[in-house]
């Protein structure tokens, strides 16, 4: 497939869109692309089919760092994320400076609610108020029908879906599974921070993921305990959380749908990563 038309202002973008039919769906990325992100926009293709109209965003976005984050050593790649956007299927990509998004200090930004001061929120305060604002605003300038978001980053994706139903705003949201490499590590642009031996150290994380949904059939403390045997087995993996939610992350149920999430810093890189699983109530004995 051919690269897709790059605009880089607000204006193109909107004459980009308006010169194109069909319905739209939308794809917003900081840039690095992986299979994580090609699945993204292979499920927008899908959806939108021939006549619609798939536009993918780069853009490292400021509000959502921290101080000390690492927002100036971010991979910036635009030329292979252009390649790749196009070989599954993009159309348009919006890549503005960060100036063309935010031409003054934006004074108005959204709030996430209590959720956004959890789990990530509560190792990076304001992270998700950076996040949600700046997803508003490319759902205001991309004005898609339909928008994709990995599962890999659950909680953002729950933040979204809420804050699309709290304000009405007349858009899809859909969550695409997490890709992971063979061995189970799950795709993330900060896995290129890692050298060798701190690839096999996060390994730990969707190992204890994946210990921990195998033992759903035996309840909520069996999987907790399962994942946190093998995370203490690589000390070298520095545990933030490790916590057992609800699907819309409100406190685990007895039973049914839930999610695992772990986060834990590898050397300089925090890393984090979730399954679903269904949980059933344990067996009692007798
Ligand atoms: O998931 C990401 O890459 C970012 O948080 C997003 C949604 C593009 C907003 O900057």
């Amino acid at each position: 497939m051919s690269a897709p038309q790059l605009v880089t202002t607000r204006a193109e973008l909107r004459s980009a869109l308006a010169g194109r039919g069909g319905p739209v769906a939308a794809v917003f990325t900081m840039g690095a692309l992986h299979a994580g992100h090609a699945a993204l926009v292979r499920a927008a293709r899908e959806r939108v089919g021939a006549p619609g109209t798939v536009v993918a965003t780069v853009f490292v976005n400021p509000l959502q760092f921290g101080a000390g984050e690492d927002f100036d050593r971010y991979p910036r790649t635009l030329q292979a994320d252009l390649t790749l956007l196009g070989e599954h299927g993009a159309d348009l990509a919006f890549a503005p400076g960060v100036d063309e998004v935010y031409p003054e200090e934006p004074q108005v930004r959204v709030v996430p609610g209590p959720l956004g001061e959890q789990l990530e929120g509560a190792a990076r305060p304001g992270h998700f108020s950076g996040v949600l604002t700046v997803v508003l605003k490319l759902l205001h300038l991309t004005t898609p029908d339909v928008a994709f978001f990995g599962e890999k980053d659950y909680q953002q994706l729950v933040l979204i879906r809420r804050m699309v139903r709290d304000v009405n705003l007349a858009v899809d949201v859909v969550g695409v599974p997490t890709v992971r490499e063979p061995d189970g590590l799950a795709l993330s642009s900060r896995n290129k921070y890692l050298d060798a031996s701190e690839r096999d150290v996060a390994l730990a994380l969707s190992a204890a993921l994946r210990a921990g949904a195998d033992a759903a059939g035996s309840g909520s403390d069996a999987v907790l305990g399962a994942a946190r045997a093998v995370l203490a087995a690589e000390p070298d993996a520095v545990v933030d959380y490790l916590e057992l939610r609800g699907p819309a992350l409100e406190p685990a149920p007895l039973s049914g749908e839930a999610r695992l999430l772990v986060a834990a810093r590898v050397g300089k890189t925090r890393l984090i990563d979730n399954v679903p699983l269904n949980l059933d109530l344990p067996k009692t004995k007798g």
